[in-house]
């Protein structure tokens, strides 16, 4: 017994959890998922999987994206990137429901599975369904061998190392990492993405892994402000175009470890509905970096203020228009949108995370989950 208790805890690598070890091991994650599949320097990008169906791929009418949970949400990225610089339409869908819906596939579809465990019950199933009528099966997996992996035509590795703390985090930002990869290597022979596109891309995804670190270097700040969450019942996470995915991620994250009740939304669908939620109650977090979008959620942010609602806001380092209406401001480093997710997700990881520490939740082992999803 106390000799499991010690090898845990130097697995755990000095960290309390699991899940703030590997929160903290994304600048490394994500390095290890682009290492050797790309060289800004030539514009050179290489990725075995992709080689054997290039063809395919750049011919494809249509990408489906099949997964669960925190691997959907990195498919729903996929689908902006892909669309973004490809330009080949995407569907996203969940495994579950997608397999059982008598769902129209044709030899030309690429399925495209994303699981960490890869044994993912649902997803499995949903990639054999696809698989049986013809499409083309790409993997994104991160256990090496596992079940989903080896039932695909093809696939890419994340290198995450192995996640062991329920909620994902680290796999989800090595699988962004990897569908960048492949929308760029897509979108160039394609030509949709052209050459000085696809060279400034590649150059400031090298950044990434750096701006990650200066990232977690919010953990003190995120600390203060879970302080003066934790005990709220009801959260809400806003977010548009990239940062939409972020958003339900950020949901995801806080209701699993903290069991507080959490809504992710397209900022701009709150007025469909869920603004009627907003008091001065509500935790509302924002994710208003300076995109594309920028300007229509700063209407959005207003929106929340003249509510009163409670306004934790994500944005761009130097923005003043945000912090101007927000009651906290959380800033990341600047980075291109396509590539934005991979830093506003940091945050909402760290603020899950010492809410849930805070509340005394089992934060590597939240009550009724499992790791992997092996039954449907
Ligand atoms: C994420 O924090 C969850 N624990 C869960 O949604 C998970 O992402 C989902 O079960 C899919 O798992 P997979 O990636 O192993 O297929």
């Amino acid at each position: 017994q106390h000799l499991e208790m010690e090898l845990e805890s130097i697995e755990k690598g000095g960290y309390e959890h699991f899940m703030l070890k590997e929160i903290f091991e994304q600048p490394r994650s994500i390095l290890d998922s682009m290492r050797g599949r790309m060289i800004a320097e030539s514009n050179h990008m290489m990725m075995a999987g992709i080689r054997e169906f290039e063809n395919k791929f750049v011919n494809a009418d249509r990408i489906l994206i099949v997964a669960c949970g925190t691997s959907w949400h990195a498919g729903l990225v996929a689908e902006y990137l892909i669309e973004d610089l490809a330009r080949i339409p995407v569907e996203v869908e969940y495994a579950s429901e997608f397999r059982y819906r008598n769902p129209i596939i044709t030899e030309k579809d690429i399925v495209i599975a994303i699981s960490q465990s890869g044994e993912t019950a649902d997803t499995l199933a949903a990639l054999e369904l696809a698989k049986a009528k013809g499409a083309t099966i790409f993997g994104i997996c991160n256990v090496v061998g596992s079940s989903i992996a080896r039932a695909t035509d093809a696939g890419a590795y994340t290198h995450a190392g192995p996640e062991i703390g329920v909620a994902s985090t680290k796999a989800f930002t090595a699988q962004v990492t990897v569908l960048t990869l492949i929308a760029m290597i897509i979108g160039s022979k394609r030509g949709t993405l052209e050459t000085t596109k696809l060279h400034e891309l590649m150059v400031e995804l090298e950044t990434i892994p750096a701006k990650v670190e200066q990232a977690l270097k919010l953990n003190d700040q995120i600390v203060e402000i879970a302080e003066q969450y934790k005990d709220a019942t009801n959260c809400i996470y806003l977010g548009r175009g990239y940062n939409f995915p972020v958003a339900l991620e950020g949901a995801l994250k806080l209701k699993e470890i903290s069991y507080i009740h959490a809504e992710g939304y397209p900022a701009a669908e709150m007025k469909h509905g869920p603004i009627a939620l907003i008091d001065e109650q509500m935790p509302v977090v924002v994710i208003a970096t300076k995109d594309s979008s920028y300007e229509k959620i700063v209407s959005n942010v207003q929106e929340v203020k003249a509510r009163k609602g409670k306004i934790i806001a994500i944005v761009t380092e130097g923005d003043t228009t945000i912090p101007a209406m927000a009651d906290h401001v959380v800033e990341i480093p600047e980075t291109s949108e396509h590539l934005m997710p991979l830093l506003s997700v940091i945050p909402l990881q760290l603020l899950s995370y010492h809410i849930a520490v805070m509340r005394g939740c089992n934060v590597d082992q939240p009550r009724n989950l499992a790791k992997s999803v092996t039954v449907e």
